[in-house]
């Protein structure tokens, strides 16, 4: 379900450039001083758990600011931003600064490229932040003449070249409620984007997403976990790294499913917690009512699986969890299958209640993820 992003504008001029004189890392400035806000993307159909996980691990060091944007929170946070960092159900951080410009135009004014700079040195200096190499934007019409003379200038001031195509720091730049907003992307890479991650097996689910159906499954540490369908173990790994639990347990029928996992499991410092076993879905090696939570994303029919074979396997599938999940215990599952999972669901309200169900909007996927109760 990867799609790599897609990036904006087509000129590059880093290739002019003199070698780098610094690092933004390296360019001191005191954050306090200036009217930043911190932007958080939560994919539409995850923001409650996202806003769950911030007010629950930081409580009153959130204050959540109101923002027409479905798919990011805004907040000042008063606590070490460093923390901010270690947020698993979220996308992206961003560092924002509101400018009192009617058009970008007038960014291009010395003292609002500095500011620009700054931003982008600010977002970078947080203790633990891997520093971008170049940068690109993230703008409506980022290839005009104005955004190209904002990145030449930038690019002078910072010292890491604009690339567009491919730069590893991001700005982006939009009209705001008056004015413009330009955010920083703390980092180069995405939170989403985690160092246990050695193996992209086909189909693997974006991180964050599988941190926010963990939640859903209300994880405690008593847990026995099943994660059926493992592929490269994501859903395992999001787990452990949340709480421990009794047993976790990965099923999956592909050897390379189960050696993506091994080796994931293996970075992620989890080998020793968790049973990994080749098998099918449809006919767990496990007795009944051995598992409190489950959680899979099923094939869901495009790049893994067909859409006509998912409803057969969907079917056995939905028996088999029924038989091993105890009465009262959670399976969180997830698929872009749409019509195969609503059919199934329907065939199968005697076993299970369907407690939350929801849509999650993730770059022109959109997955259909419901958390079922065992009655
Ligand atoms: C969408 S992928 C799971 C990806 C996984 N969440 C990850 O992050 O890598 C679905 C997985 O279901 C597995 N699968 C398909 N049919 C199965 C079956 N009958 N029994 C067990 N696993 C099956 C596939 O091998 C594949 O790894």
């Amino acid at each position: 379900m990867k799609k790599k992003p897609s990036r904006r504008g087509s000129h590059s001029t880093h290739k002019h450039l003199p070698p780098p004189k610094r690092r933004p890392s390296q360019k001191k400035s005191s954050p306090g001083t200036v009217p930043y806000v911190w932007a958080i993307a939560a994919l539409e159909g995850t923001q409650d758990i996202v806003r769950d996980e911030l007010t629950g691990r930081f409580g009153k060091s959130c204050s959540f600011i109101d923002h027409p944007r479905n798919d990011e929170i805004h907040l000042r946070f008063t606590d070490d931003p460093r923390e901010l960092l270690s947020l698993s159900t979220a996308q992206t951080l961003l560092l924002r600064r509101d400018f009192d410009v009617i058009r970008p135009r007038t960014l291009l004014s010395p003292e609002h490229t500095a500011a620009v700079v700054r931003l982008f040195s600010d977002a970078q200096n947080i203790k633990g932040v891997s520093p971008p190499a170049s940068f690109r934007f993230d703008a409506a019409g980022s290839g005009s003449p104005t955004m190209r003379r904002i990145a030449e200038q930038v690019e002078k001031q910072l010292g890491i070249p604009f690339d567009p195509e491919t730069g590893d720091g991001v700005l982006v730049f939009r009209p705001g409620k008056p004015g413009w907003e330009v955010m920083c992307r703390v980092g180069n890479r995405p939170l989403a984007t985690r160092d246990w991650r050695r193996v992209n097996y086909l189909g693997s689910l974006n991180a964050a997403i599988a941190s926010c159906m963990v939640e859903l499954t209300r994880p405690a540490r008593g847990d026995r976990y099943l994660n059926l369908m493992c592929g490269s173990g994501t859903l395992l790994i999001e787990r452990l790294r949340r709480l421990q639990a009794q047993l976790a347990v990965g099923i999956d029928i592909s050897d390379d499913a189960l050696t993506a996992s091994k080796h994931n499991l293996e970075a992620a410092g989890f080998t020793d917690r968790v049973r990994l076993i080749s098998g099918d879905a449809q006919d767990i090696c496990f007795p009944d009512a051995s598992f409190d939570a489950i959680a899979t994303d099923l094939p869901w029919g495009e790049r893994l699986g067909s859409r006509e074979t998912n409803l057969t396997l969907y079917r056995g599938t939905f028996k088999e969890t029924a038989r091993v999940c105890r009465a009262g215990g959670k399976w969180v599952v997830l698929t872009q299958d749409i019509d195969s999972i609503r059919t199934v669901l329907a065939e199968a309200q005697d076993l299970w209640n369907v407690i939350d169900e929801r849509t999650i909007l993730q770059r022109g996927y959109q997955p259909f993820c419901a958390t079922l109760q065992r009655k």
